[in-house]
């Protein structure tokens, strides 16, 4: 079979790592992919959202099954385009994708179905906004509607911070047209988790739990990033919790996409606060996370082909996930000044230190060859170091040792990834 991975970052290296583990699959390809993928697969220079190019490479190569990793093309209708010509593709059509694509579409639909979620109301002007804002007082959250790299979330302190968030949002189109609705809603306080299911249009099974840590620095200080590390599982998902999540959030989901007919096939991404006790959805997104699906994945050992398969082809009752009894971590490694500007090309070492180890590995994000075959830097996120052992505290080690044979110039990391769970563990 031949396998075609859409995405250019850590999440679509585990991808291809995974899938090149199935005895079903002749030949992987990737577009445009990485220096790390390039290992792996064969890389192709096609932008992921450069849709009738992707489409035109899947029919003259004749790709058996299109894996989709970011949202961009997918709330761009990829998935629509390839299943109009027949082709097996793995990630949620157009409509699908709004959960991710539309915020106020996500509560909206959540409301409708009774989906615990952060009280809200959504607004297209400015005066509008502003008294809703004055009335309610800090702290709110303020979040632009489409998407926006993960940049359109504000958590305002207080109302004059609300109030500057969203006249940069609805005045100033900061976000562009992702802009031209806004959600204001109540701030939400407590552990927050990334819980992830597949399904196949009917069906939906959970994958492993997952957290991440958003902000640059340690003890969660600094901006908030695409994400600067995760671990599987997250010991907040008791089996308590995840039955409650599977029962309060996954039942109604499946019950109001099948009433609103909306054909969802792939990963449903549910970022779950737990407040008191309980999960309430802060946001849902329509693929894996990044960097959660690389810990998660070094856990998985059902063969990941079948899995994307059987989901794309509606068929998920024949599958039964198994999993690693250990723990991983994902620890990323980003450019100095991520995430704001940050510069690129600096020359990656140590890259080769973990080659043949199958407990620690290396996935590429940010990276390129340069003209003489160099690894170089590319991006903020550049690499995430990912360990598994027998419990956190373990994989925790492996991924720190394995880190300290890596070197760029201003290369940042936090050193705290893991300790909230080993924490809670003990
Ligand atoms: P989102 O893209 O909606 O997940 O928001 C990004 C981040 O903002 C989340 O991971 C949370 O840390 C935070 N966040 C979003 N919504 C809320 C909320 N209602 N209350 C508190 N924090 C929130
Ligand atoms: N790591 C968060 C995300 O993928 O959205």
């Amino acid at each position: 079979m031949k396998v075609l991975v859409v995405g250019s970052g850590g999440r679509e290296h585990a991808l291809v790592w995974k899938l090149k583990q199935s005895s079903r699959v002749d030949k992987i390809f990737c577009a445009p992919g990485n220096a790390g993928i390039a290992g792996l697969a064969k890389c192709i220079d096609i932008k992921a959202d450069d849709i009738n190019s992707l489409l035109n490479f899947a029919k003259y190569e004749g790709i058996d099954l299109t894996v989709v990793g970011p949202e961009d093309p997918l709330t761009k209708g990829i998935a629509d385009a390839f299943e109009r010509e027949g082709r097996l593709v793995f990630g949620p059509n157009k409509k699908a994708s709004q959960f991710e694509g539309s915020k106020v579409f996500a509560k909206d639909f959540m409301l409708k179905y009774g989906i615990p979620t952060a009280q809200y109301r959504a607004f297209t002007t400015l005066a509008e906004a502003e008294e809703h804002v004055r009335l309610k007082g800090a702290p709110l959250v303020i979040k632009a509607d489409g998407l926006a790299a993960g940049k359109g979330v504000i958590i305002a302190k207080t109302v004059d911070e609300a109030i500057e968030a969203l006249r940069a949002m609805i005045i100033e189109r900061k976000f562009g047209d992702a802009g031209n609705k806004v959600v204001v809603e109540e701030c939400l306080e407590g552990e927050e988790a990334s819980f992830m299911v597949l399904i196949d249009g009917s069906n939906v099974i959970p994958l492993a739990s997952s957290q991440d840590h958003k902000r640059i620095f340690d003890n969660d200080e600094g901006p908030n990033t695409g994400g600067m590390g995760a671990y599987s599982p997250a010991p907040v998902v008791t089996p308590e919790l995840e039955k409650e999540i599977m029962d309060t959030v996954m039942a109604p989901f499946m019950r109001g996409i099948a009433r609103e007919q909306i054909n969802y096939r792939g990963v449903l991404y549910a970022g779950i606060m737990v407040c008191g006790g309980r999960p309430y959805v802060l946001e849902f997104n329509c693929r894996f996370g990044d960097p959660e699906a690389q810990p998660i994945l070094m856990r998985l050992e059902s063969d990941l082909f079948d899995v994307m398969k059987l989901t794309a082809q509606g068929r998920l009752d024949e599958m039964r996930l198994k999993w690693k009894d250990k723990s991983s971590i994902c620890v990323v490694i980003s450019s100095k000044g991520y995430p704001g500007e940050y510069e690129k090309g600096k020359a990656i070492k140590g890259l080769d230190s973990l080659s043949g180890r199958d407990d620690a590995l290396v996935f590429h994000a940010g990276t390129r060859l340069n003209a003489s075959g160099e690894t170089v830097t590319s991006g903020g996120r550049v690499l995430g170091v990912t360990a598994l052992g027998s419990d956190i505290k373990t994989a925790k080690e492996n991924a720190y040792k394995a880190i300290e044979k890596i070197h760029f110039d201003g290369m940042h990391y936090r050193k705290d990834i893991g300790g909230k769970a080993i924490k809670r563990n003990q």
